[in-house]
């Protein structure tokens, strides 16, 4: 099968298009996945150049590596033990985290409870890349900050994959929320309801009141400031994995890290609200799988605004 793979650690340059790749076959449990539509999180650039903690735990047998944790598709293969899911089927989800993924495929086999059935009228592009985002963002704002009418929140990198998701569940719970986000992405911020702060024009903490909850997708750079600023007793959830929680809990500051899994429930609630129109993934460009190492240059560049798919089908 067609598959972006990586040989070794490495920049962008490393990807390589191949077409006899292996086809995966549905193990107990699992499902194959013809994948129409792959999102690149940072989570990708970061295993490829090796920098992730994910990345420590291949070995040199799991070369080439197909790269690759979310997707949206049809089921092109059922598992024994499988119940709820057919051929033919469309489905979309990300692989839990102690699997490798390998979504920047053709074929990908998934663990079933990985995956949620596809809303009819969702584009397979906006799916394959609402996953990870959404249950992160899930998790930042409901399960970590606990975030309710009564809180003023501050969501660092407002218009980015993550964040942008933030946005949105904060305000569905209720709360005032201030985003930072560069001047491109201000339109789309107010549109659901959000007070965007141009982080190259203004200093949020002069900006924005002081918030009971920061959403810090940024880290670099941000992290320092929002301890000051954040309102006594107020929660702070940073994002990167590898972010150092060290100096806030010095502080006494109720601080933490999301760790995501695959949830079907939240898969089918994100899922929903995407498709009766309360919930926006932005898709900020959509690329042929033959331009993954464009589509990871792009990401690491750090200024998306939105979600970056690749089509795996298109030529
Ligand atoms: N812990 C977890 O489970 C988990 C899960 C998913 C992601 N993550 C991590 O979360 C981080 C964000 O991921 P993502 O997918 O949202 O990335 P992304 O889509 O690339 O978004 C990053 C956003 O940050 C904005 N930005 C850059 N510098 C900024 C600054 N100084 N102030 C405010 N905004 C700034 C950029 O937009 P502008 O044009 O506005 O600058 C961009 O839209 C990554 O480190 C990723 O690895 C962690």
């Amino acid at each position: 099968m067609r598959a972006a793979v990586i040989n070794r650690f490495g920049s962008p340059d490393e990807f390589e298009i191949v077409d006899d790749f292996p086809a995966p076959y549905a193990g107990e449990g699992e499902v194959v996945v013809r994948v129409t539509a792959a999102g690149v999180n940072p989570l990708d650039y970061k295993i490829r150049d090796g920098s992730s903690g994910m990345a420590a735990q291949l070995r040199d047998e799991d070369f080439p590596l197909v790269l690759g944790r979310e997707c949206a598709g049809t089921i092109e293969e059922v598992g024994a033990g499988v119940e709820g899911f057919e051929v033919g089927d469309r489905v979309f989800g990300m692989a839990p985290l102690d699997h490798k993924g390998h979504c920047y495929a053709e074929l990908t086999a998934l663990p079933e409870a990985a995956l949620a059935h596809s809303p009819e009228g969702v584009d397979d592009h906006v799916l394959g890349g609402l996953s990870l985002v959404g249950l992160t963002a899930w998790v930042a704002v409901e399960d970590l900050a606990k975030v309710t009418p009564d809180d003023v929140v501050l969501v660092h990198g407002g218009g980015g994959g993550v964040g942008f998701m933030a946005v949105q569940l904060a305000r569905a719970a209720g709360a005032q929320v201030y985003a930072t986000a560069s001047a491109r992405n201000a339109q789309r911020l107010e549109s659901v309801g959000a007070i965007p702060v141009d982080y190259n024009e203004q200093d949020f903490t002069q900006a924005t009141p002081r918030p009971t909850v920061i959403i810090d997708t940024v880290y670099f750079g941000t992290y320092e400031p929002s301890m000051d600023h954040l309102a006594e007793g107020g929660r702070l959830v940073l994002l990167p994995s590898l972010a150092d929680v060290g100096p806030a809990k010095e502080r006494g500051i109720d601080v933490s890290i999301p760790s995501i899994a695959p949830d079907r429930e939240r898969l089918d609630a994100l899922a929903a609200r995407v498709a009766d129109g309360t919930l926006e993934l932005t898709i900020a460009e959509v690329l042929p799988l033959r331009e993954v190492a464009r589509a990871h240059e792009i990401l690491e560049e750090g200024h998306t605004p939105g979600k970056i798919v690749l089509d795996v089908p298109g030529d």
